[in-house]
């Protein structure tokens, strides 16, 4: 199938889930309030791969993204609340130690480009079609 729906109703504030999309770990992450405003007050002329967090979110709550690091194709950890995410509080790649923010921006180590949001839309207040 070209598109995954996903039912985001019983995915917790602060929770990442990972469904899977065409063969590719996705990361659904319903996010706290500090972790909207901590990815809003980022100076985007400072990023390595400068995208604004409004242009990567839909509904600011909930951040949607392809869950391989841009470096060399690890899958991030920072899916549970427990598993670490790394100096910008989102995720942490253990290949080689990419940090990426809570808008799943890089922002320290190799990888070379954001987490990247794949094509979704929302079909209901509970559903989230990828693809
Ligand atoms: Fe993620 Fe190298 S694959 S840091």
């Amino acid at each position: 199938l070209s598109t995954t729906d996903v039912d985001i109703s019983t995915i917790q504030p602060g929770q990442s889930v990972t469904i899977v999309w065409r063969g590719k770990p996705v990361f659904v992450r319903r996010r706290l309030p500090e972790e909207i405003a901590d990815a809003g007050k980022v100076n985007i002329a400072e990023l390595r791969d400068p995208q604004a967090d409004a242009d990567r979110a839909k509904k600011a709550e909930w951040l949607i993204l392809i869950g391989v690091c841009t470096h060399l194709g690890c899958v991030p950890l920072g899916q549970k609340p427990a598993d670490p995410r790394g100096e910008f509080g989102g995720w942490f790649c253990p290949c080689h130690g990419s940090h990426y923010d809570t808008s799943g921006r890089i922002r320290k180590g190799p990888a070379p480009a954001n987490l990247p949001v794949p094509p979704y839309q929302f079909t209901s207040d509970t559903t989230v079609r990828i693809g």
